[in-house]
């Protein structure tokens, strides 16, 4: 709900926490607030920190580029460049009933897709929410909830009204598994897991074909299901978007977590060249463009709030440019200002602030719910800070927040058109001009975020950045996945499973 100027209301935040708004401010209550001069004088000190100049985006781009060509020479470099054993791009004709399982850094979502072909589909999906005890259990146990899921599933949608199953004896249905989390993969339907990303710590899987392990969790269950594909999800949005729109060539994802994907000629993945794979094929290539200057931090302007972002986080050094842009940390970085602020004596003096102390608890949700707040006495950041956190603040002090929330959401948005234009230029795409299907909560809710890529796209490349365009995708993880099963289907059948 947008808050009206005038009156009360309510919004529900993505955690399903509801917060009353207030239209009560408390400028004329006697705490030592700060004055607005000093609050203007703090924003400049974080403008400087927080802004990235075109010609500092432009020696990013550089990098970038680098990395991306690095990764794809040799195995094992820090943006890894995973070939996906996906090849080419779909005929838009690809058709039937396939599951998909998508375990995201926040949900697990199971659907049901069918394709109609002529890129139309139809689908049916159950989303469940991981705990966060969930994020940290063991391995087995984490399969084995999907796969109960999954169950749950079938259960539901493959039995008449009786409960007997629709399905035939022995049918398997086909599944395509999206892990959105790097794995090394040597074929479609198996993946090591590097390692976990956006707070993720699992045990025992680090290291691990985590397509086997859910293979294991179906049998245990005695599902009849097949898993065929194991994807990330930008490689099924690349593929579920240009299903839709051919234009696609390239893949992103802003959500809790941040990557892309995009179609690489099978002649210039160096590193595969000995796998005997026709050199005329092309290859849909995971970046993992979230380790980009991971461990050596030489490109990207970290401040000293995101290393505190780094180094207390529970993998230190990895993921660097994912913190600095990804919804799981967006927020984080803004409490840790206000916190230096707090401690500096500049706001909330002679309030109880402990609310803000604890790491992670200012939701990247609020960012946007502050950018956004429509009213001049910026009623929704009142009922933020006074909602969630129990402090009282000032129209100066809410100004402030609203402007430091630019500013990261801003860095966020121009680094995320740094990835952008490096697959652009090392593509050659830049002239021709192309889609880039879009997805993930920053993306698609951080008000202006797509705006500020494409400002930050013409700042890299001048006007013919606007031959660039994000768009929002299809659903790569669901829609995806189920592409990518059929068009596995059809290589097996063809007996090119599995890599020639
Ligand atoms: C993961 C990627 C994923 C991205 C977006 C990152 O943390 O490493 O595999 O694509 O998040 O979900």
């Amino acid at each position: 709900m947008v808050a009206s100027r005038r009156g009360s209301g309510s919004i529900t935040l993505p955690t399903g926490q509801t917060m009353a708004i207030h239209t009560r401010t408390h400028e004329e209550e006697d705490l030592p607030h700060a004055t607005k001069k000093t609050m203007a004088d703090h924003l400049r000190k974080y403008e400087s920190l927080f802004t990235l100049t075109p010609q500092r985006m432009r020696m990013i781009v550089e990098a970038f580029k680098d990395s991306l060509e690095l990764g794809l020479q040799k195995p094992k470099q820090v943006v890894p460049m995973i070939p996906t054993f996906v090849f080419g791009w779909p005929t838009g004709q690809e058709s039937g009933d396939f599951l998909a399982l998508d375990l995201g850094g926040t949900n697990l979502r199971v659907c049901l897709v069918t394709l109609q072909g002529e890129g139309k589909f139809e689908m049916t999906q159950t989303k469940y929410r991981l705990t966060e005890e969930q994020k940290q259990d063991e391995g087995t146990k984490l399969f084995d909830f999907c796969a109960e899921c999954l169950k749950t599933f079938i259960d539901t949608n493959f039995t008449d009204e009786d409960g007997n199953s629709l399905l035939k004896p022995g049918e398997l249905l086909p599944l395509g598994f999206t892990f959105s989390y790097p794995c090394y993969q040597t074929r479609i339907d198996h993946g090591e897991l590097i390692r976990w990303t956006k707070g993720f710590g699992v045990k025992n899987t680090e290291g691990r074909d985590v397509a086997e392990m859910f293979r294991q969790s179906i049998e245990k269950y005695e599902l009849p299901v097949q898993m065929t594909a194991l994807i990330n999800d930008t490689t099924g949005t690349l593929i579920a978007s240009h299903y839709v729109n051919p234009k696609t060539k390239i893949a992103v994802i802003f959500g809790t977590g941040c990557n892309a994907a995009y179609m690489e000629d099978v002649k210039n993945i160096e590193k595969i060249n000995d796998l005997g794979i026709n050199e005329k094929d092309q290859m849909a290539i995971n970046c993992e463009w979230g380790a980009f200057d991971s461990f050596e931090h030489e490109h990207l302007p970290r401040t000293k709030y995101d290393i505190i972002v780094d180094e207390t986080s529970n993998k230190p050094g990895e993921q660097a440019f994912e913190k600095l842009i990804s919804g799981r940390y967006l927020g984080e970085i803004l409490r840790l200002v206000i916190c230096e602020l707090i401690d500096e004596g500049v706001l909330f003096l002679g309030q109880e602030t402990y609310k803000l102390e604890t790491p992670y608890v200012f939701e990247t949700a609020f960012l946007s719910l502050m950018e956004s707040d429509p009213t001049d006495e910026l009623l929704m950041i009142i009922g933020i800070f006074t909602h969630f956190f129990a402090v009282e603040t000032t129209l100066a002090e809410r100004q402030f927040f609203r402007a430091l929330a630019m500013l990261i959401g801003r860095r966020a948005a121009r680094l995320s058109a740094c990835g952008i234009a490096a697959i652009v230029g090392k593509m050659g795409y830049l002239d021709e001009g192309c889609l880039v299907g879009a997805d993930g909560s920053l993306y698609n809710k951080y008000p202006g975020f797509a705006d500020r890529v494409h400002e930050g796209l013409i700042d890299v490349f001048g006007e013919k950045g606007n031959n660039i365009k994000t768009v929002h995708a299809e659903d790569g993880s669901g829609v995806g996945s189920a592409i990518i099963a059929a068009m596995t289907k059809v290589r097996r059948d063809a007996g090119l499973y599995p890599n020639v």
